[in-house]
């Protein structure tokens, strides 16, 4: 019955803190889940980004995927009263897209939104891994082959739409440094988390 979800641009070490998060929190039992999923929808995104499809159809095919992930995963374990907490969730195509349509059709980010209006289930809390782009770059640098969207005015673009959105909604958002050790950031983010799951839980439980 909440939902959590963590954002940022490439390289701010979101599968670290996700593994961490994994043990750490185990006792909540949360449904960890990730876009693009693991849904046959979810390899089609992966195809169009590794062969590069336009980016409209790249910002359909995240849309679909999304839609997949709802009613296969994030709605029935909200139903079930469960935790979900997902890696990347509708601000990624908010920031991503919104950056990568520009130019290519008027209000990206008003023409997303209203694709996603009337059927998604907007997050409870959202967490925003924040890391200067060299920075994020440089950690990037190792990946066998980089991701189309791992290119440096592209991020800048996106980590700024990210921070526009999460000062848009301070009571959504919470943004954490990135550049801070792992161990603090995990052990910075699993207590929010807690916290979260502990207010808004008690709070939808009320009569
Ligand atoms: P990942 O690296 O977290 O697996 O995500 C794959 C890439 O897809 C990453 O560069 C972010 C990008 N992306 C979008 O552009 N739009 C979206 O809606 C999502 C979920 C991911």
């Amino acid at each position: 019955m909440v939902l959590i979800t963590l954002e940022g641009i490439d390289g701010t070490g979101k599968s670290t803190l996700l593994s961490a998060l994994e043990d750490s929190l185990s006792d909540l039992s949360p449904v960890f889940t990730r876009e693009p999923g693991a849904t046959w929808i979810g390899g089609q995104v992966r195809r169009a980004i590794a062969e590069r499809a336009d980016p409209l159809t790249e910002a359909l095919l995240f849309a679909a995927d999304h839609a997949s992930h709802l009613s296969s995963i994030v709605r029935p374990a909200l139903a079930e009263g469960r935790l979900v907490i997902s890696d990347r969730y509708t601000d990624s195509r908010y920031a991503y897209q919104s950056a990568t349509l520009e130019g290519i059709i008027p209000d990206p980010l008003g023409w997303l939104r209203a694709v996603h209006d009337g059927w998604t289930i907007p997050p409870d809390r959202t967490v925003l891994l924040v890391l200067p782009v060299a920075e994020a770059l440089r950690r990037k640098a190792g990946a066998a082959v980089p991701e189309h969207f791992e290119e440096a005015t592209l991020l800048e673009r996106v980590q700024k739409n990210y921070l526009r959105f999460a000062e848009e909604e301070p009571s959504r958002f919470l943004i954490v440094d990135a550049g801070r050790p792992a161990h603090e950031v995990h052990s910075l983010v699993a207590a929010a988390i807690r916290d979260w799951h502990g207010s808004l839980r008690s709070r939808r439980q009320r009569p």
